[in-house]
């Protein structure tokens, strides 16, 4: 067997991290997007996930006043969104928002204030549990889920099921997104889903 030496410095890379996600959250009238391709679930029950959010990200100010934000899950049809939300700071914008600079469309979450993005697969409401040491240290945020809803189109009965469905895969990289033909982009995770479908 070959194998490949990996730099340390890229071996996150060999981690599947899960789908790109947006992340919003609102303040004192504020709102506010980002894209975080680093996340990932840690617990059933209650719901808890994990997010890294970089101390200069103007989403981060709005989620340690708030203590709550809400995922949205992207789809391969989103992908100018996240790149924009990606690779701009909501703090560069004077009298408007993200949202409003790039006609993002939304509807309310339920048992918070940040804003939910529509035409999404699926979304999470969550609420921050603090832990200081690893938000400052590590930039990881702990959050409960409060409440969570799919795009019934492509998920049901506690599964994805996107078969037919390609432009409704949730989006992995932006580094795969940049290089591969859509048709391709995906087909890893879509397969991933099937198998444990
Ligand atoms: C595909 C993609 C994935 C990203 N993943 C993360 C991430 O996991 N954590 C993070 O802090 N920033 C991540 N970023 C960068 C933020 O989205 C970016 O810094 C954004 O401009 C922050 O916006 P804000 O200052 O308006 O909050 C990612 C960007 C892209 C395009």
């Amino acid at each position: 067997m070959l194998t490949y030496t990996v730099e340390l410095s890229k071996a996150y890379r060999l981690l599947n991290h899960g789908p790109v996600i947006l992340i919003s959250a609102s303040h004192n009238g504020k709102q506010n997007i980002m894209a975080a391709a680093w996340n990932m679930p840690l617990d059933f029950d209650p719901p808890r996930i994990t997010v890294v959010i970089d101390k200069n990200t103007y989403t981060r100010e709005l989620i340690e006043a708030s203590g709550s934000f809400a995922i949205s899950v992207p789809c391969v049809a989103q992908i100018d969104i996240v790149r924009k939300v990606g690779t701009s700071s909501g703090r560069d914008l004077i009298n408007t928002d993200k949202f409003a600079l790039y006609d993002l469309e939304t509807f309310p979450s339920k048992q918070i204030t940040a804003p939910l993005l529509k035409g999404c697969v699926a979304w999470l409401e969550c609420k921050v549990i603090p832990e200081p040491h690893s938000q400052n240290t590590y930039d990881l945020f702990i959050a409960e889920v409060v409440a969570a809803y799919a795009d019934e189109f492509v998920f049901s009965d506690g599964r994805w099921h996107f078969e037919g469905h390609d432009d409704y895969v949730p989006y992995t990289t932006w580094r795969v997104g940049r290089f591969l033909p859509r048709a391709l982009q995906f087909k890893p995770l879509f397969s991933f889903c099937k198998s444990i479908g």
